[in-house]
């Protein structure tokens, strides 16, 4: 016998979005039920019978096998499945695959990297959790010279508009004539929070990459490239909040 669930539950289930989320994009009209697009919260659906899309897409079922994917997001590309405003998005490179996959958090339009994908809603809502302080690393161009005082300041923590933020690791990698590149690692995923950071230290961001997210790093990729996650990856996201959870080797470029 077939079960229902709420809508925004099982788009939560998926690793979509959250379920709060999940309401958004209902009440936006960017979610169909049978080819009907549904407005009303709270309506139920079933996920053996019922043929969900997001943006005409249709979403995967749970029991699914379940895919991971590393892409490398490019700068000026949008986080999202689909853009109203027609910028490019990774949607145009995730309607190439045959499976359905959905973006882990996201990036900012102007930075650039490791950005995960997978069809897994449980790995997605765990890696995306406040909960499971999961580490995220950037390499960040900031404008000048950053003093020492400067990065012992940020090491300590510091005070943003929406709360105490305090990365877990903070290096001056290369001073450059007139800008400086910084290594840093930081659970917190509050929206442009590296920029934040770095505008209130009065060194703004001129480039920003993501390298690593949780246990996945971006080893050699270039912009654009995508991967399927090997097996010793997968099996690291999937421990991610358990007590043997650790990274994957580093290889030497990354
Ligand atoms: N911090 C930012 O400012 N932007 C991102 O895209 C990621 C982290």
């Amino acid at each position: 016998m077939s079960q229902t669930l709420r809508l925004n539950k099982y788009l939560a289930q998926l690793g979509i979005a959250s379920r709060r989320k999940a309401d958004e994009l209902i009440a936006q009209g960017r979610v169909s039920i049978n080819g009907k697009t549904v407005k009303a919260l709270g309506m139920q659906v079933d996920p053996l019978s019922d043929e969900v899309t997001l943006d005409d897409v249709p979403v995967g079922k749970p029991g699914k096998k379940k895919h991971y994917y590393a892409l490398y997001k490019p700068q000026n590309v949008v986080t999202t499945l689909s853009d109203p405003e027609k910028r490019p998005c990774i949607g145009d490179l995730v309607k190439l695959m045959d499976t359905h996959v959905f973006p882990i958090g996201r990036l900012d339009f102007d930075a650039e990297g490791l950005l995960l994908l997978t069809n897994d809603g449980e790995a997605s809502n765990k890696l995306m959790h406040p909960r499971y302080h999961v580490d995220k690393t950037y390499r960040v161009k900031v404008k000048g010279h950053p003093s020492k005082e400067t990065v012992d300041k940020l090491k300590r923590g510091i005070k943003l508009e929406d709360g105490f933020v305090k990365p877990s690791s903070v290096k001056v990698e290369k001073m450059l004539k007139e800008n400086a590149w910084i290594q840093m690692t930081i659970a917190e995923g509050k929206n442009h929070l590296v920029k934040r950071i770095w505008l209130r230290l009065k060194h703004p961001v001129i480039r920003l990459i993501r390298t690593d997210f949780g246990p996945i790093r971006i080893k050699d990729m270039k912009p654009g490239d995508m991967r399927k996650l090997s097996k010793v990856e997968i099996e690291a996201i999937q421990k991610v909040g358990k007590p043997s959870a650790k990274k994957t080797p580093r290889s030497p470029k990354s």
